[in-house]
């Protein structure tokens, strides 16, 4: 099939690249020249792991192809995927002004049948806006060419986004239209060889599927960090009780982790996307989610007030390793990252700062440009030279067992806050040091 991807960044890149290793041609589409150029010389602008070995095969095969050229995209593929970001407006709601964008090229130059796959996260009733943009563009220039609108959200992780592309859980298709439901399924069938994993429905809902798929996982992690809170002054351990529940099937283990917060360019756009939605277009209030959005943006702080209780509110003359700056491991996207904030909090009280991230440096540099009480290290162990303490608030595998003995001799002062639970705590502080970590 001939494909084109609007908007080349996590999700456009990844999903462009699948669809090209299983036999399609694809093209991509991106605004940015600058992430086209990269890609053309064989980089790719983003850290996914296996994306660049991935596109530069796909390239070479002839497959996979990149341009800013939005008539020859319009004209491209059959399939029309709409890849662009959503990001939140001021007041909260999705900012859907790249997607209708997205939208009027193709209206302003197709010649023939398109199947036009919404996969941006967009709030319920996109498809009709979609449908009206490219409507407008062909009265404009007169001509009365068939189309399909379908909801395809995406639900792939980042840091495990191949793996998730190609071999979804599901594939959520919402459709009025049967034609494009044989595309749909055409297009998937590589990806579901085993068995089918594609559930027709009807457009609103697919919509609503990805908000409610986001908010429900936003909404397990707020539960158990409160519950952490719970349990640290309660004298609990919060990693207990997650196990003690998630043995229950109703339950389950997965998602319960407490930590420092929620981040990415997904949960707390789209948590606030939902309930904007939510109060604007049907005048409810989603109270479980408006907490869930309240005890996320008080957990990221929790690392920040931690260090405050034991250094002191005033941290001029301290100095802190930080160990993470991407929103999660293996990525290198700090979007909403609980990073920005405990720098924030930190460098707000007067302290210095040396971070280390395997992938998300060069991106932290873009976030806090020229700030001279922030540097970075070229190692997890260089960070530790002259720290007061160390922070970890990336789980990254390679923080999982570090040398605890380099560790001690190379702190001030044994002190680990850790944000993401990643030691026993007995077992560290058997080895002498004081351990901070959450609901432990
Ligand atoms: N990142 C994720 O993990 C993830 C997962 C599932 C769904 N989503 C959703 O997918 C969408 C895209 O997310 P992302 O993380 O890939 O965003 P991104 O910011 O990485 O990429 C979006 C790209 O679209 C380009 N763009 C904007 N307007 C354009 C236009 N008119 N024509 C062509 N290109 C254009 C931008 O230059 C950018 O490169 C969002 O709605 C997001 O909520 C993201």
């Amino acid at each position: 099939m001939k494909i084109t991807v609007i908007g080349t960044g996590y999700v456009g890149l990844v999903s462009g690249a699948c669809l090209a290793e299983v036999g399609n041609d694809v093209l991509c589409l991106d605004v940015d020249p600058a992430k086209i150029k990269t890609l053309k010389e064989g980089g790719i602008p983003i850290f996914e792991p296996g994306l660049q070995e991935m596109v530069r095969r796909n390239v070479d095969a002839g497959r996979l192809h990149f341009s800013t050229d939005v008539e020859a995209a319009a004209h491209f593929g059959t399939i029309m995927f709409i890849a662009v970001g959503t990001p939140p407006g001021e007041d909260g709601s999705a900012d859907m002004k790249y997607v209708t964008a997205a939208a009027r090229n193709i209206g302003r130059y197709m010649t023939d049948y398109k199947v036009i796959v919404d996969k941006s996260t967009v709030p319920v009733g996109t498809a009709d806006i979609v449908k009206a943009a490219l409507n407008e563009e062909l009265e404009k220039r007169g001509v009365k060419t068939p189309f399909s609108v379908v909801s395809n959200p995406e639900f792939l992780k980042e840091g495990a986004a191949i793996e998730d592309f190609m071999k979804p859980d599901r594939i959520i298709v919402g459709c009025d239209d049967d034609q494009a439901v044989l595309y749909m399924r055409a297009l998937y069938a590589p990806f579901q060889r085993n068995h089918d994993r594609l559930i027709v429905m009807d457009i609103r809902s697919a919509e609503l599927t990805k908000y409610a798929a986001n908010a429900m996982l936003a909404t397990r992690i707020s539960f158990m960090n409160e519950l952490a809170n719970l349990a640290e002054k309660l004298g609990a351990d919060i990693e207990s009780v997650r196990k003690g529940i998630g043995s229950d099937p109703r339950i389950g283990y997965d998602f319960l982790y407490a930590g420092a917060g929620y981040g990415g360019s997904c949960f707390p756009k789209d948590v606030k996307a939902l309930i904007k939605t939510a109060a604007d277009d049907a005048g409810i209030e989603l109270k479980v989610l408006t907490a869930v959005e309240a005890a996320n943006d008080a957990q990221k702080h929790v690392l920040g007030t931690k260090i405050k209780a034991r250094f002191g509110a005033d941290l001029k003359g301290k100095h802190f390793a930080l160990w993470g700056l991407a929103f999660k491991a293996n990525t290198d996207d700090m979007r909403e990252a609980t990073s920005r904030e405990v720098i924030m909090d930190l460098l707000a009280a007067g302290a210095t700062l040396t971070a280390y991230d395997p992938v998300a440096m060069a991106e932290a540099r873009h976030c806090f440009p020229g700030e001279p009480r922030l540097s970075y290290a070229d190692s997890q162990t260089a960070a530790l030279a002259n720290a007061d303490a160390l922070v970890i608030v990336t789980e990254w595998k390679e923080f999982r067992s570090p040398d605890f003995a380099t560790l001690k001799a190379t702190l001030k002062s044994p002190v680990i806050f850790d944000g993401r639970n990643m030691y026993d705590p007995r077992l560290v502080r058997d080895m002498g040091f004081e351990y901070l970590a959450i609901g432990r």
